[in-house]
C-alpha cells in the first residue's frame, strides 16, 4: 500500500487493472465529458491564503453531522455495483468506512444488500441513497428495510428523471456482469438489467423503471412513511436548495452526479456559495460532491461553506479506485491519503479546527490578475 500516496496513484492503478466495460462505467461522464473536467478545474481556480504565526499545535478534523460524530469531513457518495470493483463490494466499502469512521452511502442499485452491508458494517454511520421506482411500494419497502437495518438517513436522489447520455456506456453495450444480481430485488427488477438491447442495458434499466414524474411532494410522501431525515441529492440551484429545505429536507447535496446527468452544468464548488446563501435562512445542512480528490479540495469546500453549522464533502470514484486495487484496505488507505492532506493543509494554512476554516481562506483565482 505504500507505493500509493495520491487519489490519482489509485485511481491510475485502478483503471490499468479494470475491465474495460467497467472502467469506462466508472470513469465517464455525461456526452462530451465538458462538466466532468471542470468539476476538478474549479477547485484548481481556487486559492487558498494561510495565515503565518499563528501558533499551531496540531490539528481536529472531527465534525458532526445530522448529529452524528465523524472523524473528518469527507464522507462516501453511493456508487452503484461495486461488486465489479472487488468481490466484496459495497460491504468492503463500508467497512473501511467504519473503520476511518466516516459516512458511508449505499446506492439502491447496489449489488451487496441494505442488510449485508448492514451486517458487515454494523457501527458504520450508514445512509441510503434512494431512486423513486414508478412501482411506490417497492420504493416504501427499501426506505423501510434502511431504517429497519440501522441506516441513519435517506439520500434522494432528485437528479435523475432520465439516466444521462454516457457515450462509452452505449458503444459497449454496458450491463451487469451475469454473476452479479442487483442485490436489493428479486425476480424482474434483480434480472432486468441483464436484458440486453440496443446501448446501455442500465439505461433502460433507469429509463423503464424509475420514476420521472416525481415532484418536491415526493419528500411529504417519504417524511409521512419514514422518520429518518431526507437529504436532497444532486442540487445546483438556489432555488431548488430553498424549495428542499421548505419540503422538509434536513440536508442538500450539491451534486452534479459525478457529471454523468448532463453535460454543460457547472462545477459543483461552483455553485456551493449561491446554495450557501440560499439557505441561510433554513436550518439544513449543507454537503457538496464531484471532483474532490485531494485534502485541498476538501478544505477549499469547508471555505466556501463556512457561514454552515455542518458542511461535508463526498468522494464517489476515489473509494471505487481504492476498492477496485485493494478491497477495504485500499479504501482506508485513500480515506487516509485525504485525512492526512487535510491535515497538512489544516496547520499549514494557519487553522486547526474546521469551524476556524472562514470565508477568507479561499479566494478565486480571478481576484489575483485584476
Ligand atoms: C455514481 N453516482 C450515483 N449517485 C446516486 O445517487 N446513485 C447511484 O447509484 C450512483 N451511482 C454512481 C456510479 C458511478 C460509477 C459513479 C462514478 C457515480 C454519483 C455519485 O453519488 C456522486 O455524486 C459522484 O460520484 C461524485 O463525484 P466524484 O467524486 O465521482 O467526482
Amino acid at each position: 500500500m505504500e507505493k500509493y500516496i495520491s487519489v490519482k496513484d489509485f485511481e491510475d492503478a485502478a483503471l490499468a487493472a479494470l475491465p474495460k466495460t467497467v472502467r469506462d462505467y466508472y470513469k465517464s461522464g455525461a456526452t462530451d465529458e465538458y462538466t466532468l473536467a471542470e468539476n476538478r478545474r474549479a477547485f484548481q481556480r481556487l486559492r487558498i491564503r494561510p495565515k503565518c504565526l499563528v501558533g499551531i499545535k496540531g490539528c481536529d478534523t472531527s465534525t458532526t453531522i445530522l448529529g452524528e460524530k465523524v472523524s473528518m469531513p469527507v464522507g462516501i457518495s453511493p456508487t452503484a455495483m461495486q461488486r465489479m470493483a472487488h468481490p466484496d463490494g459495497e460491504t468492503a466499502t463500508a467497512r473501511a468506512a467504519q473503520a476511518e469512521r466516516v459516512i458511508y452511502t449505499l446506492s439502491t442499485i447496489s449489488t451487496s444488500s441494505i442488510e449485508e452491508v448492514a451486517q458487515a458494517a454494523p457501527n458504520a454511520v450508514k445512509w441510503f441513497q434512494l431512486y423513486i421506482y414508478n412501482d411506490r411500494e417497492i420504493t416504501k419497502n427499501l426506505v423501510l428495510r434502511a431504517e429497519k437495518a440501522g441506516f441513519k438517513a435517506i439520500a434522494l436522489t432528485v437528479d435523475t428523471p432520465l439516466f444521462g447520455l454516457r457515450r462509452a456506456d452505449i458503444r459497449n453495450k454496458f450491463t451487469l456482469p451475469k454473476h452479479l444480481t442487483l442485490a436489493n430485488f428479486e425476480g424482474h427488477l434483480s434480472n432486468k438489467i441483464h436484458s440486453s438491447g440496443e446501448g446501455s442495458g442500465l439505461s433502460h434499466y433507469v429509463n423503464n423503471l424509475f420514476d420521472p414524474s416525481l415532484t418536491w411532494d415526493e419528500i411529504r410522501w417519504l417524511k409521512s412513511i419514514t422518520k429518518l431525515p431526507i437529504i436532497a441529492k444532486g442540487i445546483l440551484r438556489g432555488d431548488d436548495a430553498a424549495r428542499a429545505a421548505r419540503a422538509g429536507c434536513s440536508a442538500v447535496l450539491v451534486s452534479n452526479h459525478g457529471a454523468r446527468q448532463l453535460d454543460g452544468v457547472p462545477a459543483t464548488i461552483e455553485v456551493l456559495p449561491e446554495i450557501i446563501a440560499a439557505v441561510e435562512q433554513y436550518n439544513v445542512e449543507v454537503y457538496l460532491d464531484g471532483g474532490v480528490t485531494t485534502g485541498t479540495d476538501v478544505y477549499k469546500a469547508l471555505a466556501l461553506g463556512a457561514k454552515m453549522a455542518s458542511i461535508l464533502v463526498f468522494v464517489g470514484r476515489p473509494a471505487l479506485w481504492g476498492l477496485a486495487v485493494a478491497g477495504q484496505e485500499g479504501v482506508q488507505r485513500m480515506l487516509n491519503i485525504i485525512r492526512k492532506e487535510l491535515e497538512y493543509t489544516l496547520q499549514i494554512a494557519g487553522t486547526q479546527t474546521v469551524p476556524e476554516i472562514t470565508k477568507d481562506m479561499v479566494r478565486h483565482e480571478s481576484t489575483y490578475s485584476r
